[in-house]
């Protein structure tokens, strides 16, 4: 076991405090800077909380150096792709400059392994729906350029120093804790599975179904739904290969297979046994029809093996989750 403690930034939010979990479990000493912006202390089950910015780069550099930090995973993000879209300069401020000054403290720090939460909206419009990593990056919302520019600069200070990275591209991460401590507690949620389980529960009157004549099979946007167990092991993978002395690397995170959203709001009525009023509502700003991962690589590189690949137990635990809120 490594001594010095790894800093995750965003460790707060929902995906960092399942990550935060699992490296606590394994025994790793954990430091979490987040603002609480939209991350919750309760979340936060290891290690210790540091409120503050990524963007502050004085107090980041000195964070790094008093605790001799040598890896780092980058969170902290916006991540709602509407909100992106009416709102730019907030995701390139939080998402593209802060990344820009966390990324100067680790140099200033001479932190030596950066593993980076991106995302498959880097894609853009995949002609035939799947996405590899060397497919092109061509994406079509502020979100999504506002995580490439920061793979870019990434890229670029490895290439100029000793820093090694591992670049994550998220496909559409849902569920929670199989244990049932922690999930996603977003207030004003935008994500579908979050959603539909909310109006299960009465905590939303309706679900709009948001575009019915997309080109797929059923005109409803399909997606990759990831288990958030999974993409966190994902990480510590990463981490360990890079500890290991693995080259940088992009992969993908998604099981290569996807559904529409007539097919989660099917399953979530399903598991739930809730019938649910769903109204169809025209097309939302900034969505691509369907984005599935090509997820080989992931495999085959860190050795990474889903255990909650089944929409039926994402659902669920996502469900349980909802109804602990
Ligand atoms: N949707 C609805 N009704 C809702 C909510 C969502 O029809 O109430 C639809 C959306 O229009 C979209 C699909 O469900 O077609 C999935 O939407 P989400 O908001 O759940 O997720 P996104 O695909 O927009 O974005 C998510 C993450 C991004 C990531 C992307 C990768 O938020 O960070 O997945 O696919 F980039």
């Amino acid at each position: 076991m490594r001594k010095q403690p790894i800093l995750v930034t965003g460790g707060a939010g929902y995906i960092g405090s399942h990550v935060v979990r699992q490296l606590g479990e394994a025994g790793h000493q954990v430091i979490v800077l987040d603002n609480l912006s939209t991350g919750f202390r309760a979340s936060v089950l290891y290690g210790n909380l540091m409120i503050g910015d990524t963007g502050d780069r004085a107090f980041v550099t000195q964070l790094l150096r008093e605790h001799d930090i040598e890896s780092v995973l980058h969170f902290a993000a916006h991540i709602v792709v509407p909100e992106s879209v009416s709102d730019p300069l907030k995701y390139y401020g939080n998402n593209t400059c802060n990344t820009r000054e966390l990324l100067a403290a680790c140099a200033d720090a001479g932190v030596k392994h950066f593993i980076f939460s991106s995302t498959a909206a880097v894609y853009g419009i995949p002609p035939d729906m799947e996405c590899a990593e060397d497919s092109p990056l061509a994406p079509i919302n502020p979100y999504g350029r506002s995580k490439l520019m920061s793979e870019w600069m990434l890229q670029d200070l490895a290439a100029a120093s000793n820093l090694r990275y591992g670049v994550l591209r998220y496909f559409n991460v849902a569920g929670a804790d199989p244990g049932g401590r922690i999930g996603q507690s977003t207030p004003k949620a935008t994500h579908l599975i979050k959603v539909a389980c909310e109006a299960t529960l009465g905590k939303r009157s309706h679900i709009d179904v948001f575009g019915t004549d997309y080109p797929t099979p059923d005109g409803t946007c399909i997606r990759d739904y990831i288990h958030i167990e999974d993409l966190a092991r994902a990480h510590l993978l990463a981490l360990e290969h890079l500890h290991n002395g693995g080259e940088s690397f992009t992969a993908n995170c998604g099981y290569g297979h996807g559904y529409s959203v007539r097919e989660v709001l099917d399953k979530v009525q399903e598991v739930s046994g809730v019938k649910l009023d769903i109204r169809e509502a025209p097309r939302r700003a900034g969505d691509p029809p369907a984005l599935i991962a090509k997820a080989e690589r992931i495999r085959a590189l860190l050795g990474w093996t889903p255990q909650y690949n089944q929409l039926d137990t994402i659902v669920g635990h996502a469900l349980t989750w909802e109804r602990r809120l």
